[in-house]
């Protein structure tokens, strides 16, 4: 092979490389977007099953099935933010973070109620 030879097949291996390591790089930008959802199920099963049940059915506290059909999002989002007369503590106990995630559980919330 001539030098000119090799200088090519240098610089194809070179570009190779610069351009599996942009690939891998766009990778790790989109990754975190696809995490950004918050899983309002995932979360009543952390902060609420403790007091209202394994399937949020009632244990020390009522049962969320009955209480998604009879209260709007934004009623249970209240309810979730303020906590009830030191029964229940405001924001699962400090386990929601911030106003996004309490709606997300209230949606779910909501969601039991309709498919009863
Ligand atoms: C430390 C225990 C505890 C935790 C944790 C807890 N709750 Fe409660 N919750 C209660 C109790 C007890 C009541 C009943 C209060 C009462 O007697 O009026 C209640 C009542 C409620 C009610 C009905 C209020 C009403 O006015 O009828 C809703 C809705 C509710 N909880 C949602 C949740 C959600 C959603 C979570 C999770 C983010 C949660 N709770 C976490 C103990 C808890």
């Amino acid at each position: 092979m001539s030098f000119r030879g090799i200088i090519i097949v240098l610089s194809l291996f070179v570009l190779g490389i610069a351009f599996s390591g942009f690939a891998s790089y766009s990778q790790t930008i989109v990754t975190p977007h696809s995490e950004v959802t918050i899983d309002g199920k995932k979360l009543a099963q952390q902060n609420c099953a403790s007091c209202h049940g394994k399937d949020l059915k009632g244990d020390a506290g009522p049962n969320l099935h009955e209480k998604g059909a009879l209260l709007t999002e934004e009623t249970i989002a209240q309810i979730i933010h303020d906590g009830v007369n030191g029964k229940m503590p405001p924001m699962g106990g400090g386990g929601l973070k911030n106003d996004k995630e309490v709606a997300a559980v209230a949606k779910y919330i909501t969601s039991l109620g309709e498919s009863k």
